[in-house]
């Protein structure tokens, strides 16, 4: 097997890696946790998941933390030149074989591995080394045992050992049957001699039979004939007497029918004369049933004469009421004629009342809008009078501010100039201070006259300050005063609004008095009932009016009615005329007469239907007369059809016996049964030559098979010597096999650890070994000249000796193992061994075609063909292709 490419998806550190595989060396290097390992195990996984042995529970152990999607492993391979394709996540699985779907279930491709490529227990012992167990091939006997029976071809040899054991099994097995056979061989000659007597007495016994039948066979159809003969005579026979029968029973049938015709005949004609007298007696009533008519017609004038009575008095009635209305015309028209008159009347005083009303009601509003005003200046707590001195009042103090501004302003003057004046003594006082001068005059002073001038000084100023103080006191007062001025004049626009106020209830006032009031009320009481009494008029008119409408009409109506009366008198007049001219006096005379003719006319009304009642009698007599003559020539015919019928009865009779008929018959049957037997005992004869014939056939067979059997045993026995033969040749060659490949692999093996311990080890030795009745193998070292164990070994020794042993196993030249997959071989090694190992690997490893080594060691990589770095990125593996390698 040798791998081609590898992809991995959320697989440890993984979340997507591609591995490209060549062959030679494969060196996978990087550092601790860079994810090396995770690729070989990755490798594994696609191979085996799913294999018994394989860990349950694998894929979710190994998903990398915190994958989007689950693992994915699809590893590229070739085996045996074909070249294979195994893919695996969470949802799938298939395995291709040169681009063919072979397998789909993760465990039918596990089995398939096991089976095609390498067993799982080879893979992990001989071929992939994992981690930290290199040394374990030597330690675990069994595990060496297994590895090293797969690796030497051991079971393959095992295997023919027990393939020829079974078929020495199976040949003697056979030989013994042939033995058997040929034991029994008298015994089938004997019967095959009697067989054979039987089978010809049987055959004369069957002619015997044949020629019984053919006799029997003969008398049978005779009997047969002369039986079928008469059998068609009786069947012809009773066939006639049935028709004959049937021909009687429809003559007698005829004959009643006939009879039956007759009889209704009879009664129809009866039916007839009776009915021709009653038309006879209907044609007499006729001129009965006339009068009758015309008089009932009559009498039904009786009931319209009532009627037209019955309204003529109901129209009385309403024309006597209607008569009453019609007299109330007049009296309504006057009332009319009254109110229209007053209503004029009022009409003419009604525009000047009204006109009096409109100013009623100017001098109300008037008398409610100078009260209004009144109430406005009550409130304010004024009267027109005070008002007028309010206002005056505030003219004078505006007049009086103003004198008053013109005061202040020359008082402050005054002050201004005073204290001007002040200040300047005050100057020329301090310049006084010690000066020779007089400041003013600029004559020198005396000392005494220093003192007095500075009391002139003194006095002055004094002086000053007392206007001062006056002044100052005026124009504290003048302010006051000007504050007094100023509120009265602030109440100044108040006085205008009221004023205003003021002025128009005096011009209300003067309106007011210009109106007679208690006239114009007067009036305006005058004008209310004038319109009442004009409002109730136009109602009253309205209703006289409409009443009067009503009675015109009724008016009408009357000339309708008595037209009506009219009409009525006349078609009165007329019925009594129509009663006259039959010759009645009255409709009780008429009602006489009616009864008189009743009897007559109800026996007219039953002889009504009397003529078509005859007419259908006549009919039916005609169609009976014609059914019976049918009947006699139905009569007719048959009777001549019986006579025809028992002539051929009379004929056949002459020709048939009843008794030679039940006699053939009887012999029928008995020669029929006879024939029968013979053939059942035939059939038995024939059917018993037929067993001891196959029974003949048999036992000719089986004398064959004796004869053959004979020859045959020879052959067996000659097969069993042979694969007895080489039986023996298989486990020879097994030992030999054995023997040779154990020192080959000793050799090898011996060879590189000697190497590697630069010939601290002389070599190692492999023997089969028998210790308490069990076979094994024993792996010793060679150290000077001695066989060592290996707890001889040093911890790195023993590492060395492990790889030294793999390496043996994969170069062994004929079960070649193609791969070597090695994980971390260096660690307990020293520099001196890790030198040595590299020598190995370029001089020993690169005879297996595909090597893959997992190392953090950079020394490695002299020995590799290609290079593979993988490093661990933020948690995530990243692999790349370093180099083709130093090699
Ligand atoms: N399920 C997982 N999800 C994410 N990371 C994982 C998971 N399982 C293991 N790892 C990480 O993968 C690394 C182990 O990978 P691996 O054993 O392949 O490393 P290595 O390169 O062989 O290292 P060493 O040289 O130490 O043997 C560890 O660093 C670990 O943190
Ligand atoms: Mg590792």
């Amino acid at each position: 097997m040798r791998i081609r490419r590898l992809k991995i998806r959320n697989f440890r550190a993984h979340e997507k890696s591609e591995v490209e595989f060549n062959d030679g060396i494969n060196l996978l290097i990087g550092q601790n946790g860079a994810g090396k390992s995770s690729i070989l195990e990755a490798i594994f996984a696609a191979l085996y998941m799913g294999h018994p042995s394989f860990p349950r529970g694998y894929l979710q152990a190994n998903t990398r933390v915190n994958a989007k999607g689950g693992i994915g492993l699809t590893l590229e391979f070739e085996h045996d030149e074909k070249s294979y394709k195994i893919h695996r996540d969470t949802k799938k699985s298939e395995l291709i074989e040169d681009g063919a779907l072979i397998a789909e279930k993760s465990s039918d491709i596990a089995r398939w591995v096991e089976r095609n490529i390498y067993p799982i227990q080879v893979f992990t012992n001989a071929l992939y080394i994992r981690q930290g167990e290199i040394e374990g091939i030597i330690t675990n006997r069994e595990i060496m045992e297994k590895v090293l029976r797969k690796v030497l071809g051991i079971d393959d040899y095992e295997n023919a050992e027990k393939n020829a054991t079974d078929v020495i099994r199976e040949l003697k097995r056979k030989k013994d049957y042939l033995k058997k056979l040929i034991e029994r061989k008298a015994e089938v000659e004997e019967s095959l001699r009697e067989a054979e007597k039987r089978f010809s007495e049987t055959l004369r016994r069957i002619s015997e039979l044949r020629e019984r039948e053919r006799k029997l066979q003969g008398e049978f159809d005779e009997a047969e004939k002369e039986y079928s003969r008469l059998r068609s005579l009786k069947e012809e026979l009773d066939k006639l007497e049935k028709e004959k029968a049937i021909i009687e029973q429809r003559i007698k049938a005829e004959k009643e029918r006939i009879k039956d015709y007759e009889t209704q005949i009879e009664e129809a004609k009866k039916e007839i004369t009776e009915l021709e007298e009653k038309a006879e007696r209907l044609k007499d009533l006729e001129p009965v049933e006339k009068e009758y008519v015309k008089l009932k017609s009559l009498l039904s004038l009786k009931d319209e004469l009532s009627k037209l009575s019955l309204s003529e008095a109901k129209l009385a009635e309403k024309k006597r009421s209607l008569e009453e209305k019609v007299a109330k015309v007049e009296e309504v028209q006057k009332n009319i004629e009254e109110l229209e008159r007053e209503e004029k009347s009022l009409r003419r005083d009604y525009e000047e009342l009204k006109r009096k009303n409109g100013l009623y009601q100017r001098a109300l509003q008037l008398t409610a809008e100078a009260e209004r005003y009144r109430n406005e200046l009550e409130k304010a707590g004024t009267t027109p009078e005070k008002l007028e001195k309010e206002l005056e009042e505030v003219e004078s103090a505006k007049e009086r501010l103003e004198d008053l501004r013109e005061e202040m302003a020359r008082t402050r003057e005054e002050i201004a100039s005073l204290t001007g004046q002040k200040e300047n003594l005050l100057e020329n006082l301090s310049k006084l201070e010690g000066a020779k001068v007089c400041p003013l005059c600029k004559r020198p002073i005396e000392e005494h006259e220093e003192g007095e001038i500075k009391a002139e000084y003194d006095a002055e100023i004094s002086s000053i300050e007392k206007k001062l103080e006056k002044l100052s006191k005026k124009l504290e007062k003048l302010r006051q005063e000007e504050l007094k001025l100023r509120e009265v004049i602030k109440g100044e626009s108040r006085l205008i609004r009221l004023k205003k106020t003021a002025d128009l209830l005096q011009e209300v006032e003067e309106k007011l008095s210009k109106y007679d009031i208690e006239e114009l009320e007067r009036a305006a009481e005058e004008f209310e009932n004038t319109k009442a009494r004009l409002i109730e008029i136009k109602r009253e008119l309205r209703h006289l009016r409409e009443e009067l409408e009503e009675l015109e009409k009724a008016k009408e109506e009357l000339e309708r009615v008595e037209k009506r009366l009219e009409e009525i008198g006349k078609e009165k007049a007329e019925i009594e005329k129509k009663l006259q001219a039959e010759g009645f006096g009255s409709f009780e005379e008429v009602e006489g007469r009616i009864k008189e003719l009743e009897p007559a006319y109800r026996e007219y009304l039953s002889l009504r239907n009397v003529p078509s009642q005859l007419e259908r009698a006549k009919k039916r007599l005609a169609s009976l007369e014609g059914k019976r003559r049918e009947s006699v020539e139905r009569l007719e015919g048959l009777r001549t059809e019986l006579n025809v019928v028992k002539g051929k009865i009379k004929k056949l009779s002459e020709e048939f016996s009843l008794e030679a008929y039940n006699e053939a018959e009887k012999r029928y049957m008995e020669s029929a049964k006879e024939l029968e037997k013979a053939k059942a005992e035939l059939k038995g004869a024939e059917e018993l030559r037929d067993e001891v014939m196959k029974l003949l056939d048999e036992l000719k067979v089986k004398k064959r098979e004796i004869e053959k059997a004979e020859k045959e045993i020879e052959a067996v026995e000659k097969a069993i010597a042979d694969m007895i033969t080489f039986k023996e040749k298989v486990a020879r060659l097994k030992a030999e096999e054995e023997l040779r490949g154990l020192e080959e692999v000793q050799k090898i093996a011996g060879e590189t650890f000697s190497e590697m311990t630069e010939g601290k080890y002389q070599g190692v030795k492999l023997k089969r070994e028998k210790k308490y009745g069990k076979e094994r193998i024993d792996l010793k070292v060679l150290y000077a000249g001695n066989e060592v164990g290996l707890e001889f070994l040093s911890g790195g020794e023993r590492i060395a000796l492990g790889l030294a042993f793999r390496l043996a196993l994969s170069l062994y030249k004929v079960r070649n193992l193609e791969l070597l997959i090695l994980d971390e071989p260096t660690p307990f090694l020293d520099e001196e061994r890790r030198k040595k190992l590299v020598e190995i690997i370029s001089s020993q490893l690169r005879k297996i075609p595909q090597v893959i080594i997992v190392s953090h060691d950079e020394e490695l990589k002299d020995a590799a063909d290609y290079v593979i770095r993988v490093e661990n990125v933020g948690g995530k593996s990243r692999v790349e292709v370093e180099s083709l390698g130093a090699y």
